[in-house]
């Protein structure tokens, strides 16, 4: 792959869900897509899947909550591309089954802000370099939740809907940290979605839960930054 006069993307935890679909339909519209994976050969079986179908798509190799993974990743990534336009961090984790505030394991709580806050945070410190590259601007994309809307938030899921409000603060934080720079940072509720994730009995389909994202990656105006939405339109905190 060659990508120095082509759109590149670089999408976590691509390697299923909605982070696949994300993948493939950047990988329609032309851009060279980069498949996120902490397990090689499941990221691999995605890659060659798409590529099967005429797209450009590399497996890398990335677990979000391993600095080493990620630093490995990039150092993959340059001997590929030399920017990036687009980082989606998609991957994520749900532990809390039945969990309470009031008996939530902090141990469980620990590990979900490593996966779904810190990992983000490292991730997008890494791909800046190749991000400030782009050469018609760049696009920050984080994959949160309506569990983690402040507005609603009740007693659902406590560890994983903190985890999305944090990330939230994080797309706030990158997005004044880069308002002149050009790099347009955002976040996303997809809607309740039929993945691992969201379970067979989720209303909408991975098309679906991927399409604001995709907007934002490519046709959404580079002006919008700093904010949070869920089906095009921005939505409250
Ligand atoms: N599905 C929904 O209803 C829903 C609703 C709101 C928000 N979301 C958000 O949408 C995003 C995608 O969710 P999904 O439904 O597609 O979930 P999913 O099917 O469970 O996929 C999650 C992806 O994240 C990866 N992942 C988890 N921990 C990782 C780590 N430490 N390093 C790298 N990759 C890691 C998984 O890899 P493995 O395959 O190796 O486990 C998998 O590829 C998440 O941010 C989620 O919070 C989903």
């Amino acid at each position: 792959m060659n990508t120095n006069h082509q759109r590149t993307a670089l999408i976590t935890g691509a390697n299923k869900g909605i982070g696949k679909e994300i993948a493939r339909k950047l990988a329609q519209k032309g851009f060279a897509v980069f498949i996120g994976s902490r397990d090689m050969a499941k990221g691999r079986e995605t890659s060659e899947e798409l590529c099967r179908e005429g797209y450009e798509a590399t497996c890398i190799q990335i677990d979000v909550t391993d600095p080493v993974s990620i630093k490995n990743a990039f150092g993959t990534l340059s001997q590929k591309a030399s920017h990036l336009d687009v980082l989606v961090n998609n991957a994520a984790v749900l532990e809390d089954h039945g969990e309470d505030i009031i008996k939530l394991n902090v141990e469980m709580l620990e590990r979900t802000f490593a996966a779904n806050v810190a990992g983000p945070i490292l991730v997008t410190q890494d791909a800046l370099p190749y991000l400030l590259k782009a050469p018609h601007g760049a696009r920050i994309i984080n994959v949160s939740s309506g569990a983690g809307a402040l507005n609603d938030m009740q007693t659902y899921a406590p560890a994983y809907s903190i985890s999305k409000t944090a990330l939230n603060a994080v797309t706030r934080q990158f997005s004044a940290a880069l308002q002149d720079k050009n790099v347009a940072v955002n976040c996303v509720d997809p809607g309740w979605v039929r993945t691992d994730m969201g379970g067979s009995n989720a209303t909408r389909s991975v098309e679906k839960g991927a399409e604001t994202i995709v907007w934002l990656a490519t046709d959404a105006p580079q002006t919008e930054t700093g904010k949070f939405w869920h089906d095009k339109q921005e939505v409250e905190w």
